[in-house]
């Protein structure tokens, strides 16, 4: 009855993000800006989902986890002492012609990808953007907007120790926005100037930091699959040595295989003892840890599992959608995980015309809606609403049926395989409480 169709490419995700309302371009009636993007009712909540799973994963249930929320602007020096100031930079090259811009990496063959020009030698370009504390824009106001939460939870490792009382090994979490003046902004929301990291800082002994940085690493890529990922659209890729951050000893790429090639969704760095001996280096404070087994005070080793959002939240777009032919005509679906699915459950009365059935749909509707995240909608025909919930991924449908009136039960469609159950009206939540495995 259903037949799969061939792989997705871009173009149909973008059109989807927006005809559904997962993603919009920023600023979009002033023309658009560059870099940056805006979630819709239904990008909002899968991203929602993504970082609430992920903070239940790495922090509501684990014992030697936990959170902070730091500021986006730090002190200046912060930056200093990180390296970002003398490091974070990209090589760049102009076309001489159309004057365009270009990260140096990502051009071929030494001349403009648009209109084949002669290009300039490559410079420097930092990444970081400035911006100014106060009413004065001068050097002494300015500061930047972080361009990793990471930073945040190294200057906070001493406040965070003298609170939790925590033994290495031990880690801090944390989801926030970053920002870069990235030079060449693209493939959608892949790589922007404006997105959000989820960020574990890991402090183990140093000596125990590699069989740390291997369980974290097969941790991390596992995370993806239980969240539905396909696993041969999964692999973990070594960064070589020129390609290693200035701060790691070692570091593994989860990629995911993306329309335009294989992309990071996250990297597993170990960040040897760099970043807090440069902060007590820079700030003239002590931040250590006292080992009570050798009497001893050490700077721990840090391992650092550091995702994106955005990028998370593309590739698990891109990795449920689906294209079928049913009875002859097509049908995109987007296979989320439960936990991801932006809406859980739609309600719909068969026939918009009849007040009884519109009362008891919305009745329905209100009673799961303190339980699952559910929508009611009566704006189209039956057929067209199935189509709806498909395209934004709703795992179920309900339809209160002129049946429902006299039996006083409704029928639930799987969004998978379009089969239909009849559930009693009574039966109703319980029954998608379990299907959708919400305890
Ligand atoms: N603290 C380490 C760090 O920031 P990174 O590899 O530069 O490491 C971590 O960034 C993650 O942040 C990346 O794997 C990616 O998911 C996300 N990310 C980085 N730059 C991004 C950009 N310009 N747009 C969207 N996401 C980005």
């Amino acid at each position: 009855m259903s037949e799969e169709m061939t792989t997705v490419d871009m173009g149909a995700i973008v059109s989807l993000c927006k005809r559904r309302g997962f993603i919009f371009q920023s600023s979009e009636i002033y023309g658009g800006v560059s870099g940056s993007w805006d979630y819709g009712p239904f990008g909002v909540e899968l991203k929602r989902n993504i970082k609430n799973v992920w903070w239940r994963d790495m922090v509501q249930r684990r014992d030697e986890i936990i959170g902070l929320d730091a500021g986006i602007l730090m002190h200046p020096r912060v930056w200093e002492a990180s390296g970002h100031v003398e490091g974070f930079a990209d090589p760049l090259v102009d076309c001489k012609s159309c004057k365009k811009r270009f990260r140096a990496d990502h051009v071929q063959d030494d001349r403009c990808p648009e209109c084949g020009g002669e290009l300039t030698e490559p410079r420097m370009f930092n990444l970081m953007l400035k911006t100014f504390l106060g009413p004065v824009e001068d050097e002494a106001s300015m500061t930047y907007l972080r361009p990793e939460t990471a930073q945040g939870m190294f200057v906070n490792f001493a406040n965070v120790l003298d609170v939790s009382r925590k033994k290495l090994p031990f880690g801090i979490a944390q989801i926030g926005k970053a920002f870069r003046n990235e030079i060449t902004p693209r493939n959608f929301t892949f790589r922007t100037r404006e997105f959000e990291q989820m960020e574990i800082e890991y402090f183990v002994k140093p000596g125990t930091d590699e069989e740390w940085h291997e369980r974290w690493v097969k941790e991390r890529f596992e995370w993806y699959i239980q969240y539905g990922m396909r696993r041969e659209y999964v692999r973990l890729r070594q960064h070589e040595g020129a390609e290693l951050a200035h701060y790691a000893k070692a570091t593994y790429d989860v990629e995911y295989l993306f329309p335009f090639g294989w992309a990071e969704l996250e990297g597993i760095s170990n960040r040897t003892d760099f970043d807090l001996r440069q902060h007590a280096l820079y700030s003239g404070r002590e931040i250590a840890y006292f080992d009570e087994d050798t009497g001893e005070r050490i700077v721990p080793y840090i391992i650092e599992p550091s995702g994106g959002v955005d990028r998370a939240a593309l590739a698990f777009l891109v990795d449920a959608y689906h294209e079928q032919r049913v009875r002859g005509r097509k049908r995109v679906v987007l296979r989320f995980h439960p936990d991801l699915a932006p809406i859980k459950v739609a309600v719909f009365p068969l026939l918009r015309n009849r007040p009884e059935l519109v009362a008891l749909a919305k009745e329905i509707a209100s009673e799961l809606r303190p339980h699952m995240m559910t929508l009611y909608d009566d704006t189209a025909s039956i057929g067209r609403l199935y189509r709806r919930q498909d395209e934004i991924g709703t795992p179920f449908c309900i339809t209160v049926d002129v049946q429902t009136l006299e039996d006083n039960a409704v029928t639930i469609r799987d969004r998978d395989n379009m089969e239909q159950i009849r559930v009693a009206v009574p039966e109703v939540k319980d029954t998608l409480l379990e299907k959708l495995s919400i305890c």
